[in-house]
């Protein structure tokens, strides 16, 4: 198996996870404004839930079952963006640090990302997804292609309970066409 490629982005590096970005993952995740929009991840954050996570981290990648640290040359580590498998397809997701927001780093990354799957795999779609009040993720969703296909619950761990969450997808002729217009 060869190493995790890195992609290089206008602003970004987007590369391998690391064990010593346990204690910057943790400085960043330990805040409830991230964690209550993520499915996986509890609220207290730890140094340890941080390294646990990193080690089930699989050295193995392939296109739909991978993550990458989205960093900022100057500024480092600001957050990860990934793909994992859902049932039959792959779904991206993503979180940045809160001192990072607002800055269009989200959708450049996803961007990247999204365009590395469609470039390494054969998939013609792939799907994602909101909580209900999670505004800023849908609109990069939908900046970058993706419709809404319906409503679920998915469990929220640092909400400790169901959420209603906005089911969507992308196609990859959707994305190239939404790309063109970023
Ligand atoms: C969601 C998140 C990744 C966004 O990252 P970001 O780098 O700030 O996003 P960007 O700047 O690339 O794009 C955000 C877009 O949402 C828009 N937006 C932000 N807040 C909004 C709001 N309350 N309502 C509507 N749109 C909003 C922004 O205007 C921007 O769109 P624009 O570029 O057309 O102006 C970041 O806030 C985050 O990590 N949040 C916590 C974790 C999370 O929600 N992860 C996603 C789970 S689905």
């Amino acid at each position: 198996m060869t190493e995790q490629p890195q992609i290089y982005t206008e602003r970004l590096i987007l590369r391998r996870p690391r064990l010593r970005d346990a204690p910057r993952i943790a400085a960043l995740l330990n805040n409830f404004e991230v964690t209550k929009n993520l499915a996986r991840v509890p609220y207290p954050y730890t140094i340890n839930m941080a390294v646990d996570w990193l080690v089930r981290q699989r050295k193995e990648w392939s296109p739909d079952t991978i993550t990458f640290a989205v960093c900022d040359p100057r500024q480092g580590l600001m957050g990860f963006c990934g793909m994992h498998r859902e049932g039959r397809d792959a779904e991206i997701g993503y979180w940045l640090g809160e001192p990072f927001w607002g800055k269009g780093y989200m959708t450049e990354a996803a961007a990247a990302v999204i365009d590395w799957y469609f470039t390494m795999s054969s998939a013609n779609r792939m799907v994602s997804g909101v909580f209900y009040f999670n505004a800023a993720s849908l609109a990069i969703q939908e900046k970058l292609g993706f419709v809404r296909t319906g409503i679920g619950k998915r469990i929220c761990l640092a909400q400790n309970t169901d959420i209603d969450h906005i089911e969507t997808e992308l196609t990859r002729d959707a994305f190239y066409r939404a790309l063109e217009k970023l």
